[in-house]
Order: C-alpha cells, then sequence, then structure tokens
C-alpha cells in the first residue's frame, strides 16, 4: 500500500502532464491533423502513435483533391483515399474531405473538352456534378463534412478569376454546395481558404457568405486556413475575423494551422501555393535547429492564438494542423524549396516542442478558472 502511494507520488507530476491536445481540449473544440499517405497507410510508425493520441479529426493532404482521385475523365481511383477513410474510422476521428472545387491540383482536362477547346458553362456544371455526386457519395455517412469550394477569393476580396469562376459565372459556388448536398444532405460544407484575417479579403469573405446565405445555400462553417508566421495574424485580426463569421451564424474551423518561423520572401501574407522563390542561406537560416529565442516566439504565437480559439470555443468545430511534425511540412518546400522549417508542434523526431506546451497550458488555464 505505502509503495503504491509513493509510487502514485512519483508520478503524479509525469501523468498530470500526459494529457494530450485531444484530452485537454475536449469539450472545446477538436483538434486535428492532416495525414499524408504515408501516414494513413500507418507505414510511419512514429506519427501513428502521436496521430492515435494527440488528435480526433483527421483531414487529407492530398488523396482527396481531384487530381488524385480523378486524374482522366473517365477514370477514378479510390485506392489511397479508401485507406484514409478505414484508418479514421478504425482510430475512430472524425474524417474531413479535401477539396471538392478548386483551381490548384485539378487536372486542365476538367475545364476542356476532348479537343481542348474550353468547355461551355452547361458541360463544366454537368462535370462538377458528376465528380462530387461520384465522390461525395462514395463516402456518404462516413465522411462528416467536405471542403466544398477552396481558395475562391483574391487578395482584394473579389472572387478569383479562376477556370471555374471564368467559365460558369459567380454562382458557381452556390452550385459546387447545392451539388455536395445533394450527394450527402448530412454532411457539413464548408467554404476553406486563407489569409481571411486581412481586412480586405475577409470582408469579400463575409460578403460572400452572406450571400450564399441569402440565397438559401446550406454552409456549416468557414475555415480559416491558418497558414501563418510569428507576425500574423495578430490577436486582433485573429479576434476580429472569428467574429465576423460568427456573427453571420457559422462555424469557425481553423483547417490547416502552421506558423513558419522562416524569413519571408514578400511582405505580401499569402499561401498561394504557386508562389516560389530561389534558395539562398538567407532565407533558410536555421538549418541545424532553430534558436531558442525563436522557439519562444513560436511558443507564444501559438499561446496566443489558442487562448483566442478557446475564448471562441462555442464557436470553433476543430483546429486543425497542417501535419503531423516539422519534418512532414509543406513549408520546408514553400514559398523556397529545400528550406528547414519549424512550423508545428512535433520536432522531426516527434518531441513535443516548448509549442506544445503553450497549447496545453491553454487549455490548462481554463480549467483553473472556475
Ligand atoms: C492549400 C490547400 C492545401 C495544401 C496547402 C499547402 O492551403 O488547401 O490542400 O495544398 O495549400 O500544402
Amino acid at each position: 500500500m505505502r509503495a503504491a502511494v509513493a509510487l502514485l507520488l512519483v508520478l503524479a507530476p509525469v501523468l498530470a502532464s500526459a494529457a494530450t491536445l485531444k484530452e485537454s481540449y475536449d469539450g472545446l473544440f477538436r483538434i486535428g491533423v492532416a495525414l499524408n499517405q504515408r501516414q494513413f497507410e500507418e507505414r510511419d510508425q512514429r506519427a501513428l502513435k502521436i496521430v492515435a493520441a494527440e488528435f480526433n479529426s483527421i483531414s487529407p493532404e492530398n488523396a482527396l483533391k481531384w487530381e488524385s482521385v480523378h486524374p482522366r475523365p473517365a477514370e477514378y481511383r479510390f485506392d489511397a483515399a479508401d485507406r484514409y477513410v478505414a484508418f479514421g474510422e478504425k482510430q475512430g476521428m472524425q474524417v474531413i474531405g479535401h477539396a471538392l472545387v478548386w483551381h490548384n491540383q485539378t487536372p486542365s482536362w476538367v475545364f476542356q473538352d476532348e479537343r481542348g477547346a474550353p468547355l461551355t458553362r452547361d458541360a463544366l456544371l454537368a462535370r462538377m456534378r458528376e465528380h462530387i455526386h461520384t465522390v461525395v457519395g462514395r463516402y456518404k455517412g462516413r465522411i462528416a463534412g467536405w471542403d466544398v469550394v477552396n481558395e475562391a477569393l483574391d487578395e482584394d476580396g473579389t472572387l478569383r478569376k479562376s477556370p471555374w469562376q471564368r467559365i460558369i459565372g459567380d454562382d458557381y459556388i452556390e452550385q459546387a454546395f447545392a451539388f455536395a448536398r445533394e450527394a450527402d444532405p448530412s454532411a457539413e460544407l464548408y467554404y476553406n481558404d486563407y489569409s481571411i484575417e486581412r481586412e480586405a479579403k475577409r470582408a469579400g469573405a463575409v460578403r460572400l457568405m452572406q450571400r450564399l446565405l441569402a440565397r438559401g445555400v446550406k454552409i456549416t462553417a468557414i475555415g480559416l486556413q491558418g497558414h501563418d508566421h510569428l507576425r500574423y495574424p495578430s490577436g486582433a485580426q485573429q479576434e476580429a475575423t472569428i467574429r465576423a463569421f460568427a456573427s453571420l451564424g457559422l462555424q469557425v474551423n481553423i483547417t490547416e494551422l502552421d506558423i513558419d518561423p522562416l524569413p519571408r520572401i514578400a511582405d505580401e501574407v499569402t499561401a498561394e501555393v504557386t508562389l516560389s522563390a530561389a534558395a539562398t542561406d538567407a532565407l533558410n537560416p536555421y538549418r541545424s535547429g532553430l534558436p531558442d529565442a525563436k522557439q519562444r516566439e513560436l511558443a507564444e504565437k501559438y499561446g496566443e492564438l489558442f487562448a483566442i480559439f478557446a475564448k471562441y470555443r462555442g464557436t470553433i468545430g476543430r483546429v486543425t494542423f497542417w501535419g503531423v511534425t516539422d519534418g512532414d511540412s509543406w513549408l520546408n518546400d514553400w514559398p523556397v524549396r529545400g528550406r528547414t522549417s519549424y512550423p508545428l508542434l512535433f520536432d522531426r523526431a516527434g518531441a513535443r516542442k516548448p509549442a506544445y506546451d503553450e497549447v496545453l497550458a491553454v487549455a490548462k488555464r481554463l480549467e483553473a478558472k472556475p
């Protein structure tokens, strides 16, 4: 008995600090993560342990994008996506679908006829409907929510002149939502974009959401991608953004969170995937490790943002990280190839970083309050 008590005393601090992300945020919102193929195929054992312990929602980094599931007009390939969904079910996680209608990672044939000429509006709408019905229909009742339209806005808040918009017109967005709703009436449906925290783009997103809501479109949430860095968004920008959509009655999800501590190539805040710059030493300063001061700054930024997410827990459905460990992050190759970045909560060896402790501390402080 005495030995047992002594053991408990020794273990108490360890047990106390053993809470994981999903446990700490239980009752506030889900904690999600984007998985690559090696991870959902259980070939990355280090990541697997982290994913099972820490997260309760998953997103597919690439497995459900158009080019992955529908590479040619009459060809669907679902093997990887099927394994992704099966993995989530086996783990008892919320399974998210990403992304149905986007202008990137979408083959160019999608917008052309057999002779390479641009499709008509009707033909592109028919193709969009067929794709959405096939993909959403396959996972009906198994994928909880879909990014229906990804990145439809330009930085100034106007609609991006993507091939979808040019060929179909502005109503392509509501058409996509209507098709998704037909295909799975009970799935949550999302509009997802980056840099919404900036005023001009946010105002455009608010107008877009208002227009969709006024036209009776069933939209559950707006996804703020959250490809952030140490100076962006400010707490005020983050808060104003969440409030703007909450006041429209929408749920807000943070869908692709990472905080890049590397030098920016431009002042422009963007997550435009086609942006690139040549590699230089100055742009890749932390090859052999992130200095303590930067590590602290990163932890503080995570703490600041999570305190805001926690404050708006009634509005936020989930916070999803875009990758498991630093080594998995797309930010090692964007917008400069071959850099060493440190944007997530787990380091390259899978160990929890100071930023992890800070995120946990936010939830602890909340528990401590009556
Ligand atoms: C965008 C997309 C994601 C992903 C990231 C970068 O945010 O929505 O699917 O491609 O860019 O990895």
